[in-house]
């Protein structure tokens, strides 16, 4: 079936060798051979008899191959069960190389951002919730009509927290997590951009459970055809998107799209309808920059308690972005002072003699607040027009 690699490519028993010899594995068995190759058909699709649980997922065997045996945040005994092969066997060699430059580009390790470290938003983490998490969770519920959403856009102004979002998405549900920028494929790839999507749905259902995150997903979808000057492969690449992603919605596999965008009102009127669940991710609202702030900020002392209602009532309009700015200004006053101060000496101070810096005092949050500015308040109301016109809500 798969043809001979050419000498200077890795196929796809290479990197089964590879591993097996990082990691001391003896087990790589016919047995083990089987099970792997078995699993797929002959044309190349995954049968669904596949078990998927014990297995660890793509990034955590390309998390481990980067950073040796000493993973902590591996679940203990993983090492001794089988391991699925990286790469499904695929028909032409062209098409295992995109398939291993993606795996090698696109997939990351879990990146780290919980649910708590996300403030407000409730409604935004609600959702996302109930579509991804609870479908992986509690699969026997979510069947028909009820099947999962499959494709879910994060929309609202710059800087909100919607790639924050798909990160907490990425390190709370146990999910394979392509994570793709626009830019990546739109560039990189250019002439190979719409196979290098095929891949990469390939790659997912293998993988199931899974989530391709499209970040600023306005760049490669923004409405086709038109009188705008359209490049040929770029048009290619969003067709071959576009049927990609039908086929999910016609499949029982767990496999999500993720998209995020500031400019939804861009998006083509095909991909909005794949889209299903749409989520806005709006400015946030007081009590969600004062979490923000208290996070940031936090008081040094009692006697030093920073004003959070000032600040609070001063940042209207300001997005989670600008907040963390703002906290950046205030927090470099006493820095200045600092600077100021050891200017005035001839000789350079020895490492350990440096002074501590001193405490934020309530005149640095006064000059932080004159020196910053909101950046994203002028579209809010096109975001809430938006949102009422397509946006998904929870009703109750
Ligand atoms: N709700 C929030 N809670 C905590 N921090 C936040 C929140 N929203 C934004 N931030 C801060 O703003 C930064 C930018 O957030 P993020 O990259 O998620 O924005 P974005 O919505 O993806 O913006 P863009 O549309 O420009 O891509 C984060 O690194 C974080 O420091
Ligand atoms: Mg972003």
């Amino acid at each position: 079936m798969a043809d001979d690699p050419m000498p200077t490519r890795w196929s796809f028993q290479d990197f089964k060798l590879s591993y097996d010899i990082k990691f001391g594995r003896k087990k790589a068995t016919k047995e083990e051979d089987n099970a792997g190759v078995g699993r797929v058909e002959s044309n190349g699709t995954l049968s669904n008899s596949a078990p998927h649980g014990p297995e660890l997922s793509i990034y955590e065997q390309f998390r481990n191959q980067d950073r040796g045996q000493q993973n902590g945040a591996l679940p203990s005994g993983n090492d001794e069960k089988p391991q699925k092969s990286p790469l499904p066997p695929f028909e032409s060699a062209e098409m295992r190389t995109l398939a291993e430059s993606l795996s090698r580009d696109i997939i990351h390790g879990s990146p780290d951002v919980k649910w708590e470290t996300i403030k407000g938003l409730e409604n935004a983490k609600r959702l996302l919730k109930e579509a991804v998490v609870m479908p992986i969770k509690y699969p026997k519920y979510f069947t028909g009509l009820l099947s999962p959403w499959k494709g879910i856009l994060l929309f609202g102004p710059p800087g909100t927290g919607k790639t924050m979002l798909a990160k907490a998405v990425a390190t709370e549900c146990n999910t394979t997590f392509f994570n793709i920028s626009a830019s990546s494929i739109v560039s990189k790839w250019r002439g190979d951009s719409e196979k290098l999507v095929k891949v990469l749905f390939e790659l997912a259902r293998y993988h199931a459970p899974s989530t391709i995150f499209l970040d600023e997903i306005d760049a490669i979808i923004s409405q086709r055809g038109e009188a705008r000057s359209e490049h040929e492969a770029s048009r290619r690449l969003k067709t071959e998107l576009l049927i990609q992603m039908d086929g999910l919605t016609r499949t029982d596999e767990l496999v999500f799209v993720l998209a995020a965008t500031n400019l939804p009102w861009e998006l083509d009127a095909a991909m909005l309808r794949r889209l299903e669940k749409r989520i806005l991710v709006p400015l946030p609202e007081p009590e969600a920059r004062r979490a923000m702030f208290e996070g940031l900020l936090p008081s040094s002392s009692d006697e030093a308690i920073l004003p959070y209602d000032l600040l609070v009532e001063s940042t209207e309009g300001f997005s989670g972005s600008d907040i963390r700015l703002l906290c950046k200004e205030a927090a470099m006053q006493p820095l200045r002072r600092l600077m100021a101060y050891l200017e005035q000496k001839e000789d350079i101070v020895p490492d350990d003699e440096l002074p501590t810096v001193g405490p934020i005092m309530h005149g640095d949050i006064e000059v932080a607040l004159k020196n910053t500015r909101p950046s994203a308040h002028l579209h809010a109301h096109r975001y809430d027009k938006f949102n009422s016109d397509y946006g998904s809500q929870i009703l109750q």
